[in-house]
């Protein structure tokens, strides 16, 4: 961590959160990566709606959306610190707090439907996942989707051989790192914010995300082909600095979670529509080529991708992968 950052952070801990005046609101620091006009910016917005009016304004809920405040590896090390209070970082990125079982939402083509996806978050599962956090000043307060992620890059790539050598940025996760390696890629760890002049200027040539992330960050611009293949997801936990939050008057956190399980279900009603008018408009802009894969191509990509999940079993362990077992047996094997 550089110095700048940490007296900054430091500095801003020292102000932040406790009001010193009984009158003064109560300040919550929201900080993501993301513009305003994606399912987790939404999401954030309507929390900070609904957060100010139950508790009747003495709550104010500052957003910081875009990378404006951290990027994402500084945005987790603010929170521990208390810089910000509330951060909705993509599941890819608790590997390095240590809570690598989150990584295991990456495993390609491991989530068959949402609905699979939401009765893993939602149940004992996800929860236990959270509550793995807390040891690290960290409470879990909920699970918000974004969609699943296509692939893009400097020219077409519709077979796993397409990617042999190229620079593909990933975001921190071990299992995205063994994914591209499966497809003969470079896989390249790097911040959300720095994706789009990377891939303008060549240090890398592709990348995978959600059309929702890839519209709003302009990436379709420098991109000149798009695969739809929804391998994988991107989905967030939305968490907060665990000392504000056991310090907050009761009557006032009560209200808070009332806000965020609306937030909550806000955000994953609207996150599958928002990801399909962004495709619809990556389209539209005629910039991108994009490649709807074929039955046959899709079959090459899972056959590449599938060894993945055994690779990583051992890193992200066995919990999440038996839970979406259960799942999908339980919704009839979809
Ligand atoms: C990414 O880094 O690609 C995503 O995690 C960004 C986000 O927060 O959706």
């Amino acid at each position: 961590m550089k110095l700048n950052f940490l007296l900054a952070a430091v500095a801003a801990c020292m102000m932040a959160s406790t009001p010193a005046f009984a009158d003064e609101p109560i300040v919550i620091k929201f900080s993501h990566v993301v513009t305003k006009e994606t399912p987790k910016g939404k999401g954030a917005e309507r929390f900070k709606e609904l957060a100010e009016k139950a508790t009747n304004g003495r709550v104010k809920v500052e957003i910081y959306p875009n990378s404006v405040l951290y990027k994402d590896k500084e945005e987790l090390d603010a929170l521990q610190l208390g810089a910000v209070q509330m951060l909705a970082p993509s599941l890819a990125k608790f590997g390095p707090l240590g809570v690598r079982e989150f990584e295991a939402f990456d495993i390609p083509y491991i989530f068959p439907t949402r609905d699979v996806l939401h009765r893993v978050t939602e149940g004992p599962v996800g929860k236990g996942l959270m509550k793995k956090l807390q040891p690290k000043g960290i409470v879990g307060l909920a699970y918000w989707d974004n969609g699943f992620k296509e692939m893009t890059g400097n020219k077409p790539l519709l077979h796993p051989d397409d990617f042999k050598g190229m620079k593909m940025r990933i975001q921190s996760s071990k299992v995205l790192d063994a994914e591209m390696r499966a497809l003969g890629a470079n896989p390249q760890v790097m911040a959300f914010s720095e994706v789009y002049q990377a891939l303008q200027t060549g240090v890398v040539d592709g990348t995978e995300n959600t059309p929702s992330n890839i519209y709003t960050q302009k990436m379709h611009e420098v991109q000149s082909d798009l695969t739809v293949s929804d391998h994988g997801y991107i989905g967030y936990a939305v968490i907060v600095n665990k000392k504000f939050w056991d310090g907050l008057p009761a009557d006032i956190r009560t209200q808070l979670e009332g806000a965020m399980k609306d937030a909550t279900k806000y955000t994953n009603a609207i996150s599958e529509q928002e990801n399909a008018q962004a495709l619809e408009a990556i389209r539209k802009s005629g910039k991108t080529n994009i490649h709807v894969l074929t039955a046959a191509e899709k079959a090459e990509w899972r056959k590449a991708l599938l060894p993945v999940r055994k690779e990583v079993e051992k890193r992200v362990g066995k919990e999440v992968l038996a839970a979406v077992d259960k799942e999908q047996a339980a919704l009839g094997g979809h």
